[in-house]
């Protein structure tokens, strides 16, 4: 993950992650996000703590927990942390006006929303393009369902509006998630009120939890083709 990369996009997205990944101080207890953006920030703490600098990390996949072990970050649970000072994630999408998001196309989104809950501060870094007026506008809405069921599960979320599909691995292999569970894929379109639909697809009996994160960001770095900008809630 580490090294330069001549794409400047993701020149742009390495500063928001070391922009992110400057907000961690000595002795914090920090949420470890998933996905490329968060990779790169994951990347920044492990030079910073080359240099001295001294956490706790709370990973929200075992992609980002075997890459920052590799990086000698130290790892709590909740059971010594039940709440952390500050998370730092990507996104799929980021509503311009709430600062609404969708997040969970990396299949992470389970553990993610736990860290941010739980977080006193919830960075989030995108690229300028994960910008959207209306949630819903370009991602569909990753919701993490039980094995057991899935079928009526996507059923009643179809009865919601959306079109479902089961999340399918590149290989043909079925996605699982890292808590052993299934993902729905759900597009609805634009999204009126994000937070409505949250809750009521959290009603439906099988969901274990959405990838809509209503009320949750603190701030969103992005990284855009004129620098960077910081957008707080
Ligand atoms: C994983 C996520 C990621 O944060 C999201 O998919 C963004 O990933 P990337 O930075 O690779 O675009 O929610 O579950």
């Amino acid at each position: 993950m580490s090294g330069q990369n001549s794409d400047p996009m993701v020149e742009l997205k390495r500063r928001a992650a070391e922009e992110a990944a400057a907000m961690v101080q000595d002795g914090m207890a920090v949420g470890l996000g998933t996905g490329s953006t968060a990779a790169l920030m994951i990347d920044a703490l492990g030079r910073r703590w080359a240099e001295g600098l001294r956490f706790v990390g709370i990973p929200t996949s075992e992609r980002s927990a075997e890459q920052a072990r590799a990086l000698g970050i130290t790892l709590v649970d909740f059971g010594s942390h039940p709440q952390l000072d500050l998370a730092i994630d990507g996104a799929d999408e980021v509503e311009r006006g709430s600062l609404d998001l969708i997040k969970g196309l990396g299949g992470a989104l389970l553990r993610e929303k736990i860290v941010a809950a739980a977080a006193r501060r919830f960075v989030v870094i995108v690229d300028e393009g994960k910008l959207v007026d209306h949630l819903g506008s370009r991602s569909p809405v990753p919701v993490e369902v039980t094995p057991f069921g899935w079928e009526s599960t996507a059923r009643q979320l179809g009865e919601l509006g959306a079109r479902v599909a089961l999340r399918i691995k590149r290989d043909g292999e079925l996605f699982v998630t890292d808590g052993g569970n299934l993902i729905l894929d759900c597009t609805f379109g634009p999204i009126a009120h994000p937070r409505a639909l949250e809750a009521s697809i959290g009603h439906i009996v099988g969901v274990i939890e959405s990838g809509l994160f209503v009320s949750r960001t603190s701030e969103v770095i992005v990284a855009g083709r004129d620098g960077l900008t910081r957008l707080v809630a």
